[in-house]
């Protein structure tokens, strides 16, 4: 499969990348496909530099940073998931670079350093429109109400703030909600959350959404409104200056 560096403010990939152990993140409930982190890594960061994913799921970034020698940082509020992503990162790579996959929760990354990450890969639950556990304590999936969820995300970005490296980039998966044929602009909530924990913002890129598991349903119901076919991808900078 061939792939090259994107080179505009929109990404539509009709067809996921297969490659390492990639076909098995394919059947994770709300993966994305790895030529997103593939993408971010290449444009944002350097050989030998630090990645962190604070919502890793099923290891599709770490997967990358394996392939692309970076040193990956994972985090799942879930240890089902956790182990899960462990197991997609077994497979060699020559030379590789530690991959670390933690339980733990996006809000409290208080096992890393201030200023010691070089780039960040976020793709949150978008609130509970895919609910990732029933009853797991600090599950952001849970919490159906969208302004205690941006509440929520105020603390993530403010915790993605403190680690990152000055002068570097934030990236942020989220796509919007239908509420009662409502649309719920949860990007643009999610994207002012963020500038207010002082990001500044360098892109906004338009992530083509494809048919996933679900679209059926929709299709069906849809004869007043608009079937929602893009998420929205970030790219936040943390300024340069202290
Ligand atoms: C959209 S999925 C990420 C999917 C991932 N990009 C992939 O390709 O597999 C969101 C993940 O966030 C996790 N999650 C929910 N609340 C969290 C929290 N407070 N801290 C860290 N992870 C959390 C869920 O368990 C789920 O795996």
């Amino acid at each position: 499969m061939s792939f090259e560096v994107e080179r505009t403010t929109v990404w539509s990939f009709p067809e996921r990348g297969r490659w390492a152990t990639q076909r098995y993140t394919s059947t994770y409930r709300g993966n994305f496909a790895p030529q997103i982190p593939r993408n971010l890594i290449l444009l944002y960061s350097k050989p030998g530099e630090v990645v962190l994913d604070p919502f890793v799921g099923s290891g599709t970034t770490l997967i990358e940073c394996k392939l692309l020698g970076r040193k990956g940082i994972g985090v799942d509020i879930n240890p089902a998931t956790v182990e899960l992503c462990r197991r997609n990162l077994e497979f060699r790579v020559p030379n590789e670079l530690p991959q670390v996959v933690k339980q733990g929760d996006a809000r409290n990354l208080d096992f890393l350093e201030n200023e010691s990450v070089d780039l960040i890969i976020a793709h949150p639950p978008y609130a509970n429109a895919i609910r990732y556990s029933e009853d797991l304590e600090g599950d952001l999936s849970r919490i159906h109400d969208i302004q205690k969820f941006l509440g929520e995300m105020g603390k993530v970005a403010q915790e993605l703030h403190r680690v990152l490296k000055r002068g570097r980039c934030c990236s942020l998966l989220i796509g919007d909600l239908r509420r009662n044929k409502h649309v719920v602009p949860l990007g643009f909530h999610v994207f002012q959350v963020f500038l207010k924990r002082g990001f500044l913002p360098r892109e906004i890129i338009i992530k083509v959404q494809h048919r996933c598991r679900g679209t059926e349903v929709w299709i069906s119901r849809a004869n007043d409104f608009l079937l929602l076919a893009h998420e929205y991808l970030f790219v936040f900078e943390k300024s340069g200056q202290p």
